[in-house]
């Protein structure tokens, strides 16, 4: 059955010249739109009640069970505007159908593509205003969300389930725009483990993640590096974001999916066009031994995150308990390649040669 995203429009919008200051600098993650996308889960009946609606609090009951045991996924993705004003999303099907896979995952129900899609698109034409023009790299963020909605304490799934979806004027993610930023390598805590939630976009995961950044800022460091929590034997992923490394003889590697990292769709779409900038992409095991020798050797030259919000950033050294390592100064030249070829797919500067950019506005 596919959901209808009835349409009542805010009756109280943002004055227009409070949206262009707003899009002028909107910084990341702290400015919403008019709208929001909702729709409602039962067991009894499905996926019903789906509507755009002005932005607005949840009323929530304390005992909601989202509140209590966390059961809830995320997405990220963003809308562009093209040089012609036209509105454009990356790859939306990708966060539809990992959506799906993380809802399995927290015994969430599924929401059909199709669904989320027309939740997305809805919103994106009802606050298409809202979308910043390219320069600086702006955006308008999509946070597409689901969580256990029900009254109730019990430890199982949840009956009743709301999605959403939230819009949030973007710039970088990182406060320094392209600037490297360092890596804390944390010897203290994981993030998942095999046979948990590390493949599945869900809050937890990120709350977990948290007192190791912060671990990492003590030490001047923007984000964490996990290392695989048993046997400590391979790179895993950053708290937010994807790792790719690479290496004087144009190797781009990043680790294999193992069901304990996220697959990302900028990771994923980095490694499809690697080829077309002369690297060749390698998805394995990276052993710490081998990722600290290649730092200290000069066989990784460049490193880089890369996610929805943090699109490529580049990697000026990683720090960790055993000492620090500098990746060479100015030297992210294929780092910064890839980073322009997948802006210049999604703010449709170049031909879409994979498909990836679908038309909104
Ligand atoms: C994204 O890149 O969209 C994420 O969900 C990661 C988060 C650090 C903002």
């Amino acid at each position: 059955m596919s959901l209808e995203f009835a349409f009542t429009p805010n009756p109280a919008p943002r004055p227009q010249d409070e949206v262009e200051q707003v899009l002028a600098d909107p910084g990341f993650g702290a400015h919403f739109t008019d709208h929001m996308a909702v729709a409602t889960w039962t067991r009894a009946d499905g996926w019903h009640d789906a509507a755009i609606k002005p932005y607005g609090p949840f009323q929530m009951d304390p005992a909601g069970a989202v509140l209590h045991y966390a059961q809830e996924v995320f997405e990220g993705m963003k809308a562009y505007r093209h040089a012609d004003d036209s509105i454009h999303l990356f790859r939306p099907e990708a966060n539809a159908r990992r959506m799906q896979t993380s809802a399995a995952r927290m015994v969430l129900p599924e929401l059909d593509v199709e669904d989320f899609l027309a939740a997305v698109n809805g919103l994106v034409r009802a606050d298409a205003r809202w979308v910043p023009g390219s320069a600086g790299e702006r955006s308008l963020y999509l946070r597409p969300f689901m969580f256990a909605d029900e009254v109730f304490l019990g430890v199982r799934a949840a009956e009743r389930v709301t999605f959403c979806v939230i819009a949030s004027p973007a710039g970088p993610y990182f406060s320094g725009g392209v600037k490297p930023v360092d890596i804390w390598v944390s010897s203290t805590y994981a993030r998942a483990g095999v046979g948990g939630t590390g493949a599945a976009k869900c809050g937890g995961n990120y709350a977990a993640s948290l007192i190791a950044q912060y671990e990492g800022y003590e030490h001047g460091c923007s984000q964490v590096l996990f290392i695989e929590a048993a046997g400590k034997d391979r790179l895993e992923e950053l708290g937010g974001m994807n790792l790719f490394l690479v290496t004087a003889d144009g190797r781009l590697v990043t680790p294999a999916l193992t069901g304990t990292i996220l697959e990302g769709v900028t990771r994923s779409s980095i490694l499809t066009i690697a080829p077309e900038l002369g690297l060749t992409p390698q998805e394995h095991r990276i052993t710490p031994e081998w990722f600290f020798d290649g730092l200290a050797s000069g066989e990784i030259t460049e490193a880089f995150s890369c996610g929805t919000a943090a699109v490529v950033t580049p990697i000026g050294g990683f720090k960790s308990d055993a000492g620090e390592w500098r990746l060479p100064a100015n030297g992210s030249h294929k780092t910064l390649a890839l980073r322009n070829a997948i802006l210049d797919i999604q703010y449709g500067r170049v031909p879409d040669a994979h498909g990836w950019v679908t038309r909104v506005v």
